[in-house]
């Protein structure tokens, strides 16, 4: 569903990635791995459309993604849970999900609930932010991003702020539900154990992208 083809980035003459080829299947979980600054994070934004490479070609579903679609297949495609929640203050846990569901044009309160209920949030589901725990409200942030239904979901060090219990329950309702609802998952993480949940690893190193 999603494939990059050559895609170089620099910043200011640097060089971050060179001729990164990569590809994720529908419903396919792929995590990144590799050490502080080495471009795990660029790699991302330029997948999901928030960064434009310096050069190279970006396909979702075989079409190349043209600049001016970017804001569209964001829309339309693509989901994002971040280290922090970022989930409103001033709203309760389910008005934090139902208003990205709204906006994303996929709005199914009963899908919404289900997912609360499976992952035993349900009965805080009333609660504001600052009435949760981190890993309830990183749970949270994570049915927020399924429950709109992406075909891919973006997650950018999701549990990287979580204690190691936490951490892991987390990241298995995070890949476990994207994989029932065949969401493909983009997973950058510093723990390889959270890491081999998923079905492929890629290690950035050295501008590249490797198997592992
Ligand atoms: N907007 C930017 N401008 C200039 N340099 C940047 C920018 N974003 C990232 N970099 C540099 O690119 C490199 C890779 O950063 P990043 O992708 O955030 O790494 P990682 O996520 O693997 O820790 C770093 O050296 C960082 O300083
Ligand atoms: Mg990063």
């Amino acid at each position: 569903m999603l494939k990059l083809q050559n895609i170089s980035k620099e910043y200011q003459g640097i060089k971050i990635l060179e001729n990164i080829n990569f590809e994720i299947k529908k419903g396919e979980s792929v995590a990144v791995v590799g050490a502080s600054g080495t471009g795990k994070t660029t790699l991302l934004n330029i997948a999901s459309l928030l960064d434009l490479p310096s050069s190279g070609d970006i396909y979702y579903f075989g079409n190349k993604v043209l600049q001016k679609d970017y804001t569209l297949f964001r829309k339309k495609y693509i989901s994002f849970v971040y280290q922090q929640h970022n989930l409103m203050p001033e709203f309760t846990m389910l008005e934090n999900i139902k208003l990205i569901s709204k906006l994303k044009g996929y709005d199914n309160i009963d899908l919404i609930k289900t997912l609360l209920e499976q992952v035993g949030l349900l009965e805080h589901a009333q609660k504001k932010p600052a009435e949760l725990s981190g890993g309830q409200k990183q749970r949270a942030s994570i049915i927020r991003a399924i429950a709109s239904k992406p075909q891919i979901l973006f997650a950018d060090e999701p549990t990287g702020n979580l204690d190691p219990e936490s951490a892991n329950i987390a990241s298995d309702l995070l890949i476990n539900l994207a994989h029932t609802q065949n969401i493909a998952v983009f997973l950058i993480t510093h723990n390889i154990d959270i890491a081999k949940k998923c079905n492929h690893v890629f290690k950035v190193e050295n501008k590249n992208l490797i198997q592992i």
